[in-house]
């Protein structure tokens, strides 16, 4: 497959294979979402640079908990990690920026990070610069290979050698359905030699309470978040939504086990795809699914396992029980 490759410095490289991806399948995805009866845009749209900064506000957030449980969590796991790590390569999917790997590197000594390859992927060619510099400057690894890519359907791409530690941090695995969340760690299972390693990080299933007003915080952030995503869909396609037609719904689905993100018209509206020829119709009160974003229980985390032939080594939980880092292994 073709990509482009730049080396920056001598220790940081960058496979980017977006470019295959292609703007004309980005704009047929989201005009299929906002045709279907239900309508919907993926979330995986919410990250423009705006977008990106937005939800770092989110994860600072008195009633966003999940980004600082898990970072509690991170900061102390090391020790207790059954992970030898030395030539090690790690690669985490949705790398987004450097914090929690930094968190995770800190704990390591000096002369095990010097055989360390790090590869961070994610969508986001700007975050995987910034963070690798970043990274440069505080750690003497081997080498970081950004690699740019949708993990979700490239994680062939994903370099094939020596032991490795995939990372999938945030519980970004709760924005998909039960079966793709499956499915998606079946194939990277599939991906796995026999002692790779998985540090998969769930949000936990807990009070309703709590978890709405995670995404329903007093000062609107993830009201912006949500709505942005408007934005990035008029800039990709050339639709002329307006932000101020539509307000952020946000509701815990106890059936389904997740919360689940809309954005709701204030009035009967149409909006144009005219890349496309078509007009989209909202009548008052409708809405666009905009995320979903699934909570755990034990019984999923040995679900994931027994699905996908990996073992459950470990499983690392704060005192409240609200997130959980679990250590799968390929055996
Ligand atoms: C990055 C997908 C884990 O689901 O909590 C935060 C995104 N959406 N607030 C989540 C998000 C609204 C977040 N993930």
């Amino acid at each position: 497959m073709n990509y482009n490759k730049t080396i920056t410095n001598n220790k940081i490289e960058l496979l980017n294979y977006l470019p295959n991806i292609g703007i004309s399948n980005v704009k047929e995805e989201i005009l299929t979402g906002l045709l279907a009866k239900q309508k919907y845009i993926s979330p995986k749209f919410f990250y423009d640079g705006i977008g990106s900064e937005l939800f770092e506000d989110i994860t600072r957030l008195d009633e966003y908990y999940p980004t600082k449980t898990e970072k509690n969590i991170l900061a102390e796991i090391v020790t207790d990690l059954d992970i030898n790590f030395n030539k090690l390569n790690i690669i985490e999917l949705g790398s987004g920026d450097a914090s929690k790997i930094t968190l995770f590197l800190e704990q390591i000594t000096k002369d095990k990070l010097k055989t360390i390859n790090y590869f961070p992927v994610d969508i986001s060619q700007s975050a995987i610069e910034k963070s690798a510099e970043e990274l440069l400057a505080k750690f003497e690894l081997n080498s970081i290979t950004g690699v740019v890519a949708d993990f979700f359907h490239q994680l062939k791409l994903i370099p094939q050698n020596g032991k490795r530690l995939f990372c999938f941090f945030g519980s970004t695995i709760g924005n998909f359905n039960s079966d793709k969340a499956k499915k998606f760690i079946k194939n990277l299972s599939q991906n796995m030699q026999k002692g790779d390693s998985l540090l998969l990080g769930m949000d936990m299933v807990k009070n309703i309470t709590i978890l709405e007003n995670a995404y329903n915080d007093n000062k609107g952030i993830t009201a912006e978040f949500n709505l942005n995503i408007l934005n990035v869909v008029n800039n990709l396609t050339g639709t002329n939504f307006n932000t101020s037609d539509f307000e952020h719904y946000a509701f815990y689905n106890s059936d389904l086990n997740r919360i689940e993100m809309h954005l709701r018209a204030k009035k009967d509206i149409e909006v144009n795809f005219t890349s496309k020829n078509k007009t989209i119709k909202f009548n008052k009160g409708e809405t666009i699914h905009t995320e979903n974003s699934h909570k755990f229980t034990s019984e999923n985390i040995n679900e994931f396992a027994d699905f996908s032939n990996l073992s459950v080594k470990k499983i690392f939980v704060d005192s409240k029980e609200w997130f959980s880092l679990v250590h799968y292994l390929k055996e």
